[in-house]
């Protein structure tokens, strides 16, 4: 599964990027208002720091804008993926998009129908939103699951992209689903590597080293 850092935060992704953690970028509005930075400076730096694909979301709703914005953002980098919200204009512009080439991910997908629309539509990504659906008591994974299976059964390209990853435990379940792609919030993909038994088992492994009084290097 490829880790996408959902943030225009540019030191998270330096600094996850470093790691050799990253396979991609995502960002959206909410992403570039918290940034406090202007759309098109901060998302240069992004492409500059990552290979991947760095999403950049469209502002406009009709298709018409969508295309010009989505020509404006391309040139930015050649690692650019358009972001288009699942509508009938969003499906409209995925299609014109990859059409000359150009990668597009379709966000806010809250349904395996909608997937199914965008996979048609020619998408590259598809953005089932986790987090949002388990905040209104459904169960996210359950529609993670629900794409798999409809993107295998007619063997669609189209990569399936985990968003709202709010927990761990959504980065685990989406692994085990086989989503290609989990985009994650920096503190959580930080918290991967954390657990209890490795922390004690480290110290132990320290205090006895020192008993033995030796060095190594
Ligand atoms: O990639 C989409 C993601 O940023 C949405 O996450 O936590 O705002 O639902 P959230």
């Amino acid at each position: 599964m490829k880790f996408f850092v959902d943030t225009a935060d540019t030191s998270e992704i330096s600094e996850l990027n470093a790691l050799g953690l990253l396979d991609g970028v995502t960002t959206n509005p909410s992403l570039i208002l918290k940034s406090g930075r202007d759309i098109m400076e901060v998302t240069k730096e992004i492409c500059g720091i990552v290979d991947g694909p760095v999403s950049a979301e469209v502002a406009a709703t009709e298709y018409e804008q969508m295309m010009r914005e989505a020509d404006v953002l391309s040139k930015i980098a050649d690692n650019i993926c358009i972001k288009v919200p699942l509508t009938f204009d969003g499906l409209k512009a995925c299609k014109a998009i990859t059409g000359d080439g150009r990668m597009v991910n379709v966000t806010l997908c809250f349904s395996a129908n909608q997937a199914l629309l965008a996979a048609k539509a020619g998408a590259t990504f598809i953005s089932p939103f986790i987090g949002r659906i388990d905040d209104t008591g459904d169960d996210g994974m359950e529609l993670i699951a629900e794409i798999r299976t409809v993107y295998d059964n007619y063997d669609f390209a189209t990569e399936l992209l985990a968003a709202s990853i709010r927990t761990v435990n959504h980065v685990k379940q989406s692994a085990l689903i086989g989503a290609d792609v989990a985009t994650v919030p920096p503190a959580i993909l930080k918290q991967l590597v954390k657990h209890p038994l490795t922390d004690k088992g480290l110290d132990a492994f320290l205090a006895d080293w020192a008993k033995t009084g030796q060095k190594i290097a």
